[in-house]
């Protein structure tokens, strides 16, 4: 890391933070994020424009990509004024446009894809100054009759919110050392790792991650516990991904491809389930605000996670543990599924993590929500949920 970092930093406005060594036991090292005070938009997107002032603007997946060290990639431009190659454009993003969310009711009002500038007045409050970036797609290449589809269009430069540089590019240098991921997934892990049977009592335990890809915990997990017989699923349009990112990990893994609602295995094979379900990722941050959330789309997570809850009790072996976890901060995801699985099927509840970042001291920052997190560094995390069961013997 400390070798890798300097050269994704060389395109960027502030220098190499410092690495710091965090749970040492764990081999975890951490990187403190940081806010530019400094940097200044050319001009607001609803001004007046001139020739030389360059804006463009991205959905609030591109936004919060972004305030994740990530550079701009061509699809997730919804609008630009005429910029060309070399171009230093600001970067907004409509905290209003929310992919999740454009078709379902009550949908708010977002700035459409194409639009020209000066954007209309009423869209003025919802947009977020996210930094500075060095054009590499002009607007002629992506909003024309055959665009640019894939490719880094901005690259990031002066961004307001400074997180490591998470290029493909820097991925890739890292996968054969380290896999990047959140710090609670290490705590979900460990959760999960810390109450399966362990030493002379582990004897080759069927183990399996029921919604794997792109593979942080199988990754985490298949290292931390390299004696057990490990299974990961998933939908088949992700497992490419996972059998890359578990490839070059020596640890056996089945992998199997498909919907983990309906596993073909027989009852009560598992001694040990992780359940890491698709949520709605409301704990996930930093972001824009303002991302909306439906009553509709909570209850639909809720109803798929409770039907592989129902997949994953049914696979687990009588005194085996279930870890289910999500990276929600809201009940009907979490506590509710928990309490769902003791009243339901019977299994004990035996502890409970999570931290919810959004109910710790809050400052804005040019729109931002920075979260002041009190205490040690390494328990400054998105907000996630993790419940561990047990089924009775
Ligand atoms: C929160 S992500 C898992 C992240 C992963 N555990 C990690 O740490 O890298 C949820 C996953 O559930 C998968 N998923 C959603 N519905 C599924 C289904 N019916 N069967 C299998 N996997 C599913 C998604 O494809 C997604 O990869």
């Amino acid at each position: 890391m400390s070798r890798k970092l300097p050269a994704s930093y060389e395109a960027r406005h502030l220098p190499v933070p410092e690495i710091e060594k965090a749970g040492a036991d764990l081999g975890l090292v951490c990187i403190k994020t940081r806010i530019d005070d400094d940097v200044q938009p050319l001009r607001h997107p609803c001004d007046k424009q001139n020739y030389e002032e360059q804006n463009i603007i991205v959905d609030s997946s591109g936004g919060a990509a972004l305030l994740r060290g990530a550079d701009l990639f061509a699809p997730g431009i919804v609008t630009c004024t005429e910029t060309f190659v070399g171009d230093i454009a600001s970067i907004w993003c409509d905290s209003s446009n929310d992919p999740q969310s454009r078709s379902g009711k009550g949908k708010s009002k977002f700035i459409l894809k194409g639009a020209r500038f000066p954007i209309d007045e009423s869209f003025r409050s919802q947009l977020v100054f996210l930094g500075l970036g060095k054009v590499l797609i002009p607007r002629s290449d992506i909003f024309c009759e055959n665009p640019v589809k894939t490719g880094v269009a901005v690259q990031m430069y002066r961004p307001v919110f400074d997180c490591p540089p998470i290029s493909n590019h820097f991925l890739e240098s890292c996968s054969s050392e380290a896999m990047l991921q959140n710090y609670a997934s290490v705590k979900i892990c460990e959760t999960f790792a810390r109450n399966l049977k362990h030493g002379a009592e582990s004897t080759n335990q069927e183990l399996l991650d029921m919604c794997a890809a792109p593979g942080g915990k199988t990754t985490y997990l298949l290292n931390r516990l390299p004696n057990e017989k490990w299974y990961a699923a998933d939908k088949p349009s992700r497992v490419e991904l996972l059998r890359k990112n578990t490839a070059k990990i020596e640890t056996p893994l089945e992998i199997i491809s498909g919907d983990s609602t309906k596993l073909d295995f027989e009852d009560g094979k598992f001694d040990g389930i992780l359940l890491d379900a698709p949520c709605s990722a409301t704990g996930s941050r930093p972001k824009p605000v303002n991302v909306h959330i439906s009553e509709r789309q909570i209850s639909s997570y809720q109803k798929l996670q409770r039907k592989l809850i129902a997949e994953a009790v049914r696979v687990l072996k009588p005194g085996g543990v279930l870890c289910y976890s999500t990276c929600s901060v809201r009940v009907e995801e979490n506590e509710e599924n928990a309490n769902h699985i003791v009243s339901k099927y019977g299994l004990q509840l035996v502890e409970q993590n999570s931290f919810n970042p959004f109910s710790a001291k809050k400052t804005l920052v040019k729109g931002i929500n920075r979260i002041e997190v009190e205490g040690d560094l390494i328990e400054d995390t998105i907000g996630y949920y993790c419940a561990l069961l047990r089924k009775a013997e």
